[in-house]
C-alpha cells in the first residue's frame, strides 16, 4: 500500500501526493458516475490534506519519516485560533465561505439520507472551534441547534449567527440560558433546542448532544450505521449512585453565580423507579426526546430536578432507566453501562488512567489534564479511533491542534470512502 512505503520513507512526499490526487479523482469521477453533481465536495480540501500523510503516520503506529512527523508535533499548539471578526467578514459571502472552509454540502450516500440525525451544540467560546466542530459533523440532510450561553461576548454571538445564517439546516435556539457551571441552566440549554428540533420540518430519527470541547471520531455515515444497531434504543452512562453523589440530590442547591449546597432537605424523587448516575451526553432516539417535553411524570421530575447539583449527571441516567421512557434500559443493574460502554462520550479521567496491564481502564492522557478530564493529544488518537463511541471530550487547539487536525483529516479522507487501517 503507498501509505505504508510512504510511511518507511521509501517514496518522496511529491510522489505520494500525485497518489493521492490521482486517487481522490478515481473516486470523485466514480461517484459523479453513480450520483448528480458530487465531484465538489469529494475533493479533500487542501486544508485537511496536507496533514493526512502525518496523521496517518501517527496513527499507524508503524515505522514513519520522522522529519514528517516532527513537523507535524512542531504546530500542536495553536497559538492564535480564528477570531470573530474573520468570521463576520468570511461570511458576507455565504457560497464562497462554504466552500473555502470545506463543508461538505452534499449527502453522500442514500443511506444517511434516510436517516437524518438532530444535534444540540450547547457552547461560549472560541469560535474557530465551534466551526470546526460544525463542519466536521454537518451533513446537509441533518439538522442542528445551537444554544449560545448568554453570557457570551456580543462578538461571539454575532459571529455565531453570522456562521449559522450560511447554513440552512443550522439555527439558533429560540430560548437562550446563561449556562451556569453544574446547575440546571445546562440542562434547560438541551431542553430549549429539543422544543426547536421537535418543532422542525425534518423527521430527524435520533438526537446527539454536544458542547464546545467535544469532537467526534465516527463519519456521519459510520454514525447512522452504528445508531441503526441501537434499534430504537438510547445509549448512554447509566450506573448506580455513589453515597457521596446522592447529597447532590438530597439536598436543596441555591443557585447565584455558582451552585451552593444548603442544610434544607429535598423531597425523594418524584418517580417509582431508583435514581442512576451518569454524564452529561446521550445518543436518544425521537421518541424519548417528546416522551421528555409531553409526559407529565417526567415533567414532575424536571421541575423535581431543578434545583439540585449538577443535574444533567443523574437526570439522563435516570430517565434512561425508567421503563416508561421510550428506548430506555430496565433498572436491574444487568443494565448498568459505564461510560466506556456507552456510545455518546469517551473521556479519560485522571484519576482512572494508568498501566492497562495492571487493571486501569485506560494509558494515561497524552494532552493536559483539565478538571481531572484528559483534553486529548496526538498520542492519543491511535486509542481513540479504536473506539465504538460517537464521540470524545475534550480537545482544545492550545493544548493540542494536532489531534483536531488529525482527526478532522482522518474523517474527511473516511468520508469520502478510504479505508484507514
Ligand atoms: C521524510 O520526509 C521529508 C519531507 O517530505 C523528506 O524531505 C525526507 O527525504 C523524508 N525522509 C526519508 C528518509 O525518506
Ligand atoms: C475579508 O474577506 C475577503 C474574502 O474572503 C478577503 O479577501 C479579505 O482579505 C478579508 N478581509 C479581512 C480584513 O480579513
Ligand atoms: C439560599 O437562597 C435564599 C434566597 O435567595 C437565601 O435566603 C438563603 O440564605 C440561601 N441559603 C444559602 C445556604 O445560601
Amino acid at each position: 500500500m503507498a501509505f505504508a512505503r510512504y510511511m518507511n520513507g521509501q517514496m518522496s512526499s511529491g510522489t505520494l501526493t500525485l497518489i493521492l490526487v490521482a486517487m481522490f479523482f478515481c473516486v470523485a469521477f466514480w461517484e459523479t458516475g453513480s450520483r448528480r453533481n458530487l465531484s465538489d465536495d469529494l475533493k479533500i480540501p487542501q486544508q485537511f490534506s496536507v496533514d493526512l500523510p502525518g496523521c496517518l503516520a501517527i496513527i499507524s503506529g508503524g515505522t514513519v519519516n520522522r522529519s514528517e512527523l516532527q513537523m507535524l508535533l512542531a504546530s500542536r499548539t495553536k497559538k492564535n485560533l480564528l477570531s470573530e471578526d474573520f468570521y463576520l467578514n468570511a461570511t458576507k459571502d455565504c457560497y464562497a465561505y462554504i466552500e473555502k472552509r470545506g463543508f461538505i454540502t452534499e449527502t453522500l450516500s442514500e443511506e444517511e439520507n434516510n436517516f437524518p440525525i438532530a444535534y444540540t451544540m450547547v457552547i461560549h467560546e472560541k469560535i474557530e472551534m465551534f466551526e470546526r466542530l460544525l463542519r466536521a459533523i454537518y451533513a446537509p440532510q441533518n439538522i442542528y441547534c445551537v444554544h449560545v450561553d448568554q453570557k457570551s461576548t456580543a462578538d461571539f454571538q454575532k459571529a455565531v449567527v453570522a456562521i449559522v445564517s450560511c447554513l440552512p439546516n443550522v439555527f439558533i435556539a429560540s430560548k437562550l440560558e446563561s449556562v451556569i457551571y453544574a446547575s440546571w441552566s445546562r440542562v434547560q440549554a438541551d431542553l430549549n433546542c429539543m422544543k426547536d428540533l421537535l418543532n422542525s420540518h425534518i423527521n430527524w430519527k435520533y438526537l446527539l448532544n454536544t458542547c464546545g470541547t467535544d469532537f467526534p471520531i465516527k463519519t456521519n455515515r459510520e454514525i447512522v450505521k452504528v445508531l441503526k444497531v441501537l434499534n430504537g434504543r438510547n445509549s448512554m452512562e447509566s450506573e448506580a449512585t455513589n453515597d457521596y453523589k446522592k447529597l447532590r440530590w438530597q439536598y436543596h442547591y441555591n443557585v447565584t453565580d455558582t451552585v451552593i449546597k444548603t442544610n434544607e432537605k429535598k423531597s425523594p424523587p418524584p418517580i417509582s423507579s431508583p435514581m442512576f448516575s451518569g454524564n452529561a451526553y446521550f445518543v436518544v432516539t425521537r421518541a424519548f426526546v417528546k416522551h421528555v417535553l409531553e409526559n407529565s411524570v417526567v415533567q414532575k421530575f424536571l421541575a423535581w430536578e431543578e434545583d439540585t447539583y449538577s443535574p444533567d449527571e443523574h437526570l439522563w441516567a435516570t430517565l434512561q432507566r425508567m421503563p416508561s421512557v421510550p428506548g430506555s434500559a430496565p433498572a436491574n443493574s444487568k443494565y448498568d453501562m459505564s461510560d466506556m460502554q456507552g456510545l455518546a462520550r469517551v473521556v479519560k479521567w485522571s484519576y482512572l488512567a494508568g498501566d492497562v496491564e495492571k487493571g486501569a481502564p485506560y494509558y494515561p492522557c497524552t494532552g493536559e489534564y483539565r478538571r481531572a478530564v484528559c483534553v486529548y493529544g496526538a498520542g492519543d488518537l491511535q486509542w481513540l479511533l479504536m473506539q465504538h463511541h460517537l464521540f470524545a471530550n475534550k480537545f482544545d487547539p492550545k493544548i493540542d491542534d494536532v489531534a483536531i487536525r488529525c482527526m478532522e483529516s482522518i474523517l474527511r479522507f473516511k468520508a469520502l470512502g478510504h479505508e484507514i487501517l
